[in-house]
């Protein structure tokens, strides 16, 4: 079949991207949708299941950093858009394995934009009705007062971690990229975002998976860092709309204008597993465990998302209390999910099929 666009997706077996290709695969029959993902620890080919026998699904595994490797699939699949995903993502690894950090998410990221600058330049269409669509944090902006503005398109860059400083990075190059040779790029910067399929090492799904099981649930510092969330559904809605609508060499903020304090947000996790377990109110306050602060912890963050909401009429779709409330049924049900993640037989049935 002739597919109207050819768009690769990096990253989609892990949590943001895993609901991205879905959203694209079920949207566009006429798009060819091409995976590319090294399957690292965060990624999990079941997050696809419901896609993965979609005619206009392909899923490619390989590394970013792998020029070659990318060159050769750019050709192969005539990709004519990338949104770009595939990162190491979790702040308390990136303070232990820096290097990992600097490895995928710069030299990938810069690698891609080589191979990408390399293969639409030799159409004769070259940038011509091509995309190269970074996908960032709001963390590289750095870390809000309590109750102060919020992050928007013009905040300086200031990142603490190495996660973030990695990601700055990377939207350095994106936009070095469009400056300098003119690849048409975009770039958008999310808060934190919650749903299915997040790699319980993350808040949500880790204190919903330890409540559940009854273990401690460690709180950093007194629990008094405020982040902004967004349901995963509604980034991939905004990825969607960006990667369509927004302007060459535009940054796009995205976010839920839904601040939490991690406190206040656990005590609505306890809450709301303890009711669906059937267990008394309060049943899991005791769980609550104040441990030693993650270093150089970001204070507070906070989007204004007023740019995609006034250019391209992008906005958030649902309201906390439910997200919350679909997330946690959602991982009571899937239990097997997460046991296939602690048991590490998700990564021994990769290994078989890819010989990792
Ligand atoms: P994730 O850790 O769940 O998934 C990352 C995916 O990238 C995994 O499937 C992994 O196997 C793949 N990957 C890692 N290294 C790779 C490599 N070298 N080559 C190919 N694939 C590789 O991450 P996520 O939470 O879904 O985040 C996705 C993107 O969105 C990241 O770029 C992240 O910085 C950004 N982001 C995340 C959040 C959030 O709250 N999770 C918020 C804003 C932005
Ligand atoms: P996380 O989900 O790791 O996202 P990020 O660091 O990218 O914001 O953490 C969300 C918040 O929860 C952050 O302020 C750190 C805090 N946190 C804990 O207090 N305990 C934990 O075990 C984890 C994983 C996070």
């Amino acid at each position: 079949m002739d597919y109207k666009r050819h768009i690769l997706v990096t990253g989609g077996a892990g949590f943001i991207g895993s609901h991205l290709v879905r959203l694209l695969v079920n949207k566009y029959p006429d798009y060819l949708i091409v995976n590319l993902d090294k399957l690292t620890y965060a990624g999990n080919l079941a997050n696809l299941k419901d896609v993965e026998a979609a005619t206009n699904y392909r899923f490619e595994f390989g590394d970013i950093c792998d020029l070659e490797r990318v060159a050769h699939l750019l050709e192969e699949h005539c990709i004519d858009g990338i949104i770009h995903l595939a990162a190491e993502s979790h702040v308390d690894r990136s303070i232990k394995d820096p290097l990992a950090f600097a490895r995928t998410n710069v030299m990938g990221t810069l690698t891609l934009l080589q191979a990408a600058k390399a293969y639409w330049s030799s159409l004769p269409s070259g940038y011509e009705g091509k995309r190269f669509h970074h996908v960032s944090t709001d963390e590289v902006y750095g870390s809000l007062e309590l109750g102060g503005g919020f992050f928007t398109e013009a905040t300086r860059y200031d990142p603490h971690s190495p996660y973030s400083a990695s990601k700055a990075s990377s939207d350095h190059f994106v936009r070095a990229f469009g400056d300098t040779y003119g690849l048409p790029v975009v770039v958008t910067n999310c808060s934190n975002n919650y749903g299915s399929y997040q790699f319980p090492e993350k808040l949500i799904p880790l204190f919903i998976n330890n409540i559940r099981q009854g273990k401690p649930l460690p709180v950093y510092g007194r629990g008094e860092n405020v982040r902004d969330w967004l349901y995963v559904e509604d980034h991939a809605r905004a990825l969607d709309v960006v990667f369509h609508q927004g302007a060459n060499l535009q940054t796009y903020n995205i976010g839920g204008f839904n601040e939490w304090r991690n406190i206040d947000l656990i005590h609505v996790l306890i809450s709301t597993v303890d009711r669906l377990l059937g267990n008394p109110e309060g049943h899991s306050l005791g769980l609550i465990t104040y441990v030693t602060d993650r270093a150089g912890h970001d204070l507070r963050y906070a989007i204004d998302a007023t740019k995609i909401k006034d250019e391209l009429g992008w906005e958030p779709s649902l309201q906390f209390e439910e997200g919350i409330e679909r997330t946690v049924r959602w991982y009571l049900d899937n239990q097997e999910w997460i046991d296939q993640i602690t048991t590490g037989d998700y990564q021994r049935y990769y290994a078989e099929m890819y010989q990792l």
